[in-house]
């Protein structure tokens, strides 16, 4: 059956349930997306001169980290089937495609001495294809494929990676920022930093918990706002885009009214979410974040706080670097308060110290132990109005996952039926979302769970040569949606 023919007659069978759905329309200029990753979806590890980068030499080097040994040396292969991803984003009737640049197909070594023109004209290519078929491209700089020699010289805790990183921005607002309008410099920072550096679940893995973190997110803020000031500076007369980073967090909410709990919750969201975002939004790291990392630092021994200090000059220069905001969301958690943690090792989670915990009774994605918390974004988006002054919000990533190759995915359905109903009723709250992504296009490579968790709208055959992608029941829905701007079968105004 054709992709039209299958989504028609899927179309037909859902029903949509309208109980409790907010029925009203979308606004006129909302955009739909759907969103993937270099890594993620690329394959093509080393041809046409990419050099090799921090997932790579993880994975190729340790190949027991990940479920399955499994790897991105192929993944979906968009490298080569790009059109095919293009003609499915068409398919579905969105208005963007937010997907990342792979630093080391364009600069093998990392450093601008050497571009690799075959990666350029890869993503000119696809830029191309996206514009002749009126689907805007959302481009993310960084999503955690770091070059491996960058790494092999410190990575993101060493500060020559700020200027490595701007380098790398210039060139990409030069080569392909005429036909871009919305740009995220990073993708979730938490994870670079908590994953590579702290906890050492993603690349490059190193553990080093409330040191390596909190080094990394110190550059990572300064690249971020670089590469700002340098479309600012540039590019903004010219190609009039818009330049973000996207942020993550879970929705903490306070597992009971109690004062202890209120700020405890609140606590969690500002050393998560704040830690990236206050600087940026507002100024300067959090004062919780500050003062507790302080007193634990000089507590254990240290001369100085383990979270850096930024100058006066650098927190005004980080400080209002934002064209909209980026946010990634999928899960809550309550959030408990708890004794103070004993002065021991350093670690970000003694630092925050608080009790989170996921009740039994919410329910579950049918293959993680994550949660299904749709009243969690409605909350989240409201105190992001509250927090940070009502900026244009962006959803760039929401979804859930699976493990099956079911077709008739009617969980995923309900997923964004009801996370989007929360977002349209946070709009009615009067928080300003401009857009949403659904992550994911199509089943991809999901780092240390490889091939064991799906997202995509489109099932992808990862024991085919081809990679055969099938769009599944929520791609059908999710192209209503995205056609109509309605969650139910009719909508009101
Ligand atoms: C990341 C994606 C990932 C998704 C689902 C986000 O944290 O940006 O790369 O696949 O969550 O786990």
């Amino acid at each position: 059956m054709s992709v039209r023919g299958f989504i028609f007659c899927c179309l037909l069978a859902i029903s949509i349930a309208q109980d409790e759905t907010n029925n009203k329309l979308f606004p006129k200029d909302f955009m739909f997306g759907a969103a993937t990753a270099s890594y993620q979806v690329e394959g093509a590890w080393d041809e046409d001169g990419k050099g090799e980068n921090i997932w790579d030499h993880h994975i190729h080097s340790s190949p027991e980290l990940i479920a399955n040994n499994d790897t991105g040396d192929v993944a979906c292969d968009s490298y080569h089937k790009y059109k095919e991803d293009v003609a499915m984003l068409k398919e579905l009737g969105v208005d963007f495609y937010r997907f990342s640049l792979s630093w080391s197909r364009i600069l093998p070594t990392g450093f601008v001495n050497k571009v690799n023109l075959p990666g350029v004209t890869y993503y000119q290519n696809l830029i191309k294809e996206l514009k002749d078929n009126g689907i805007e491209p959302l481009i993310t700089i960084y999503h955690w494929d770091l070059p491996q020699p960058l790494q092999d010289i410190g990575g993101w805790p060493s500060e020559f990676i700020v200027e490595a990183f701007a380098e790398y921005a210039r060139l990409c607002f030069e080569l392909f920022g005429d036909n871009v309008k919305y740009w995220l410099t990073f993708n979730e920072p938490y994870q670079i930093c908590i994953g590579g550096y702290g906890l050492g679940y993603n690349a490059p893995g190193i553990k080093l918990t409330g040191l390596g973190d909190y080094m990394c997110a110190h550059h990572i803020l300064q690249a971020h706002a670089k590469a700002w000031h340098i479309y600012d500076q540039e590019f903004r007369a010219t190609q009039q885009g818009q330049v973000s980073i996207t942020i993550d967090t879970m929705w903490y909410e306070p597992a009971s009214d109690s004062e202890e709990d209120l700020v405890a919750a609140e606590r969690a969201l500002q050393f998560d979410f704040g830690w990236y975002a206050n600087p940026i939004y507002n100024s300067d790291y959090p004062e919780i974040m500050k003062t507790r990392i302080a007193e634990r630092s000089l507590a254990e021994g240290f001369k100085q706080s383990r979270l850096p200090a930024f100058t006066d000059e650098e927190i005004a220069y980080i400080s209002g670097t934002f064209d909209y905001m980026g946010v990634n969301m999928y899960t809550s958690m309550l959030a408990a308060a708890k004794d103070e943690v004993p002065i021991a090792e350093p670690s970000y989670f003694y630092d925050l110290g608080i009790d989170g915990y996921q009740p039994d009774d919410w329910e579950s994605a049918s293959i993680s132990t994550s949660k299904i918390t749709p009243w969690g974004i409605r909350k989240f988006l409201n105190w992001l109005k509250e927090t940070y002054n009502n900026p244009a919000i962006i959803v760039t990533e929401n979804g859930i996952p699976d493990n099956s190759s079911v077709i008739d995915d009617v969980k995923r359905v309900r997923f964004y039926r009801d996370y989007l109903s929360n977002v349209r009723s946070a709009i009615e709250d009067g928080v300003n979302v401009i857009g949403y992504a659904a992550w994911s296009l199509m089943d991809n490579f999901e780092w240390g769970l490889g091939y064991t968790q799906k997202f995509g709208l489109y099932h992808v055959d990862f024991d085919s040569i081809n990679r055969t992608r099938t769009p599944k029941t929520s791609a059908a829905y999710y192209k209503k949606v995205a056609e109509t701007h309605c969650l139910v079968d009719t909508c009101e105004e």
